[in-house]
């Protein structure tokens, strides 16, 4: 059989990998598929760097859109990055002139991923983008093939390995939120800009992907409600660690009666959850089918192995012919994104306050509480020990101000938001409340 002709977009840590594989592994590849896997055009931005040993006698091309179009490869992989730009350029003159493209580019796809699965029909062509969901756990051919006759009730995870590992330090190590950053920049996991691991951004790309596969709609990383983790300070890790919980950013989607809840967030999950156990730069993600039952998929959600693990995996199956819908559904059929109202959600919630030291001031908050009709599970008015410590939130000190920890019973998002609304008001709390949704999974 013909070799399957790979043009490759973009050398950086995931196009490295994918050389290193492709060198290991590809006598293996040939063996399993029946047919060779060659390169037979490399593109990159700098071409000193990437001049080595694996790229040595592929030509060369400046130019990606060239080597998109370029009737020497079969199948274009673009490891470019960025929503728009060169990398969209490249990835539509691919599919314009009938190519296989293989992408990890969540963000193109989360912005783009309707009309480039459009394109790729039109064209009966595939558009195959594993690694750009959780790096190497195969999660986009588990919602696509495996479980594919299911109605997926829910899905969600740890998506971004950044904020995890973070989440994780903060907890086991006590250590500031900035320093443990640094150290996930210096480790590779972070993005070009963090702001975009630890504002949700990142795990919103990916959530957007993920609801469209699970949901059978479009594309809509726009109706995703997005919150980081930047507010997260050692009070509350060490107030819901002591309550039972452990804190992670997570991506939510789940389908109800009103429409489509996609969100990021971060969510206390209860100690013995099999999330909770995800730490350091793991990813999870969990689909909750309807013959399926939930299934957890654990892994590496970044680092240039694991991705080359889920870039292969796509190029496999081209070269076996297997091509599908890139989400799932035709595109002719998928539906419209119906958000739903975050303010209609149900569940149970914690909160942080900082409250002025007076009589009183703990009644009005139950009775703030109690008005609206939020039950409470649980107060605590406690000070906690690192908050004495030299760094830790100085408000609390400063301001002679009583940490103040609550947990709700089940209630609407807006009945929550209504209470901390006028809690903050009556000028009894020295700070915004902190308000984090306890997730049940
Ligand atoms: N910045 C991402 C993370 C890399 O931290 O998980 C993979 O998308």
């Amino acid at each position: 059989m013909e070799p399957l002709k790979l043009g490759i977009a973009g050398l950086g840590t995931v196009g490295a990998g994918l050389l290193e594989l492709l060198t290991a592994n590809g006598a293996h590849f040939a063996n399993i598929v029946g047919r060779e896997i060659r390169i037979t055009g490399v593109s990159a931005r700098s071409r000193s760097k990437a001049r080595d040993a694996a790229t040595a006698g592929i030509p060369w091309f400046d130019d990606p859109v060239a080597l998109a179009r370029d009737p020497s490869n079969a199948v274009f992989v673009e490891l470019i990055g960025g929503e728009d730009g060169i990398a969209k350029a490249a990835v539509e003159a691919a599919l314009n002139a009938k190519k296989h493209v293989v992408t990890a580019n969540k963000a193109l796809l989360a912005k783009h991923g309707f009309e480039l699965a459009r394109l790729a029909e039109k064209n009966g062509v595939a558009l195959n983008f594993e690694a750009a969901v959780a790096g190497g756990i195969p999660v986009i051919k588990t919602l696509r093939e495996a479980l594919g006759a299911n109605r997926v009730r829910r899905v969600y995870g740890i998506l971004n390995g950044t904020c995890n590992y973070i989440l994780t330090q903060m907890q086991t190590e006590k250590r500031p939120f900035e320093d443990v950053l640094k150290e996930a920049q210096a480790l590779g996991y972070a993005e070009a800009d963090p702001t975009f691991d630890i504002g949700g951004f990142d795990t919103a790309h990916k959530l957007a992907l993920l609801t469209s596969l699970a949901f059978g709609t479009r594309v809509a990383f726009d109706q995703i409600h997005v919150e980081g983790i930047q507010s997260i300070t050692q009070a509350d890790i060490e107030a819901t660690d002591s309550l039972g919980y452990r804190i992670k950013l997570l991506g939510v989607a789940t389908e109800t009666e009103s429409g489509i809840e996609a969100r990021v967030s971060p969510a206390l999950v209860y100690k013995d959850s099999a999330i909770a156990e995800v730490s350091g730069v793991t990813n999870a993600v969990a689909i909750d089918g309807d013959f399926s039952g939930n299934i957890l998929l654990v892994g590496a959600g970044a680092g240039a192995k694991p991705t080359a693990s889920a870039i292969a995996g796509d190029i496999l199956d081209i070269a076996r012919g297997l091509i599908v819908p890139p989400f799932v559904t035709p595109t002719a059929k998928l539906k419209a994104h119906k958000r739903a109202k975050l303010d209609q959600h149900y569940g149970s919630y914690y909160v942080r306050l900082a409250l002025y030291d007076k009589p009183g001031a703990m009644a009005a908050i139950a009775r703030r509480m109690g008005d609206r009709g939020v039950s409470l599970e649980s107060i605590v008015q406690h000070r906690p020990q690192t908050l004495h410590a030299p760094g830790a939130a100085s408000h609390l000190s400063k301001d002679k101000a009583q940490p103040v920890i609550i947990i709700t019973h089940e209630t609407t998002e807006e009945a929550m938001r209504k209470a901390l609304e006028t809690i903050e008001k009556d000028g009894n709390v020295t700070e915004r409340p902190q308000m984090i949704r306890i997730e049940e999974l």
